[in-house]
């Protein structure tokens, strides 16, 4: 399939029908992301046990189909692994849609590399990081934090 129809399939359907989405009883590592640019934030709850893997990843909140999506896709893909892992997968997500540089780093983003796709409309990229950068606030220990 074309790379660009591929992603907007994906966009579309995580858009409407996000998983993970809710609030997760239980969490110990929770918090807020705000993209000033439109407004939109979104809640991240995980839950990390003892051995430091996320067993758990739910999110709350409104925001475009590219941002629900990219939760949605990002929930999916850090259960099971440990932070450490998760924090790379947020590195390299943000070298991939910044296309700072090539990740080199020793993780696989898998599926989450489709939205690389969001490269070709520039002022949704923030859009597609939110959940990220709100994930790498929830492993640095929570609080608010803005995609600027
Ligand atoms: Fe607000 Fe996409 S328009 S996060």
């Amino acid at each position: 399939m074309d790379p660009r129809a591929l992603y907007q399939e994906v966009i579309v359907e995580h858009g409407r029908r996000p998983r993970n989405f809710g609030k997760l009883e239980g969490a110990n590592h929770i918090a807020r992301g705000h993209n000033p640019l439109c407004g939109d934030k979104m809640t991240l709850y995980l839950k990390v046990n003892d051995q430091g893997i996320v067993e758990d990843a739910r999110f709350e909140g409104e925001g475009c189909a590219i941002s629900m999506a990219s939760a949605s896709l990002m929930t999916e893909a850090v259960k099971g692994k440990s932070a450490e892992e998760a924090e790379l997968m947020f590195e390299n997500f943000h070298d991939l849609v910044m296309n700072t540089h090539e990740a080199k780093r020793p993780i696989e983003l898998g599926k989450i590399k489709i939205l690389a796709g969001v490269k070709a409309y520039p002022s949704r990229v923030k859009c597609a990081t939110l959940a990220w950068h709100t994930l790498h606030n929830a492993l640095e220990g929570g609080g608010e934090v803005s995609t600027e």
